[in-house]
């Protein structure tokens, strides 16, 4: 009988999370809407079922985490997994293990799904061809790569402010050319009809394949947020960079979120962050906790949006419920 592959365009169901590139914008859809399902009448997050009962989530950070880990840690504690968090500052890494034993000994303990974060690009593919076919793999963000799941909560988000977002104009401000989250929010973006996405940053933090993705240029803030009705800043990931040289001083001059530049874009402008900020960097403080902001509200949705992913792995039957 033919079997369909893990992220099949026609299979709704998901076996590995690993980019948005590799989920059709019908499971995409699927997991905005399941998103939901992890949110009582008053708006707090809970899990209607014990999803994930008997099932076990590790989750290995090779890079430093705040948001992330603590919300994959809390999703799958809601669904009611048991949790391992390895501690690879202390694990056998440091002891010159590769990444695949240290996968495919973590995966021997029977763990159902395996979240990765790692400096490298394409980590997770390499995770997800070590284990066996019983366990899941979540790309927690891979290098400069792809993190999917920022851009579910991303969209999950937009989607609680605009009731259409096909229409929406949206600028990414920063350092797109090392950002995961850029790369996977404009996929995401695209998948669900947006046309104006824009790349605002210097030439030298703009990747030059940007274009062909039928995403916007823009060197200047002014033209670069005109009208605009989200902003998406972005850190400078100086970690990254390696000999690029970028001041902070510098670029806050010119780049800078701040409330005298949302002027440019409109009136009703969200702005949106994944963390963790560089304050007076990339945003100033009278933005990321104004009005416009929507970061808090981006955390509080990255635990139900890892919420989703996890229960549709394990139980794809609940795409029907959506
Ligand atoms: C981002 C990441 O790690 O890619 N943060 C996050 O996951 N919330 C963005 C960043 O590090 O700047």
């Amino acid at each position: 009988m033919p079997t369909l592959s893990p992220n099949h365009p026609t299979n709704h169901s998901l076996h590995h999370f690993l980019n948005i590139e590799a989920i059709s914008t019908k499971t995409l859809e699927t997991l905005l809407k399941l998103t939901k399902h992890f949110f009582d009448s008053n708006g707090r997050i809970y899990s209607p079922k014990p999803y994930l009962q008997g099932k076990i989530v590790a989750n290995l950070f090779f890079e430093p985490s705040t948001r992330t880990l603590s919300s994959f840690e809390l999703a799958a504690k809601h669904l009611s997994a048991t949790v391992l968090t390895l501690n690879v500052a202390t694990s056998s890494t440091k002891k010159g293990e590769s990444l695949a034993d240290t996968v495919r000994t973590i995966a021997a303990m029977q763990c159902d799904f395996i979240i990765v974060r790692h400096a490298d690009d394409g980590a997770a593919e390499f995770v997800a061809r070590e284990v066996g076919a019983h366990t899941s793999v979540i790309n927690a963000g891979d290098g400069c790569h792809a993190h999917p799941t920022q851009a579910l909560l991303d969209m999950f988000t937009l989607q609680q402010h605009f009731h259409d977002l096909s229409k929406l104009r949206v600028a990414i401000v920063g350092d797109i050319l090392h950002s995961r989250v850029a790369r996977s929010d404009i996929t995401a973006l695209q998948k669900l009809g947006v046309r104006d996405i824009r790349a605002v940053a210097p030439s030298i933090l703009l990747p030059t394949e940007i274009e062909k993705l039928g995403v916007s240029t823009y060197t200047d803030l002014a033209s670069g947020l005109k009208d605009v009705d989200v902003i998406i800043t972005l850190r400078l990931q100086h970690e990254r960079m390696h000999s690029l040289n970028i001041v902070p001083a510098d670029y806050a001059q010119q780049y800078c979120i701040t409330n005298d530049t949302l002027r440019y874009a409109h009136k009703d402008v969200k702005v949106m962050h994944p963390g963790p900020m560089n304050r007076g960097v990339e945003i100033a403080d009278d933005v990321a906790d104004g009005p416009h902001s929507l970061i808090l509200e981006q955390v509080k949705n990255g635990v139900a949006a890892r919420m989703a992913v996890l229960a549709l792995i394990a139980k794809p039957e609940l795409g029907l419920l959506t």
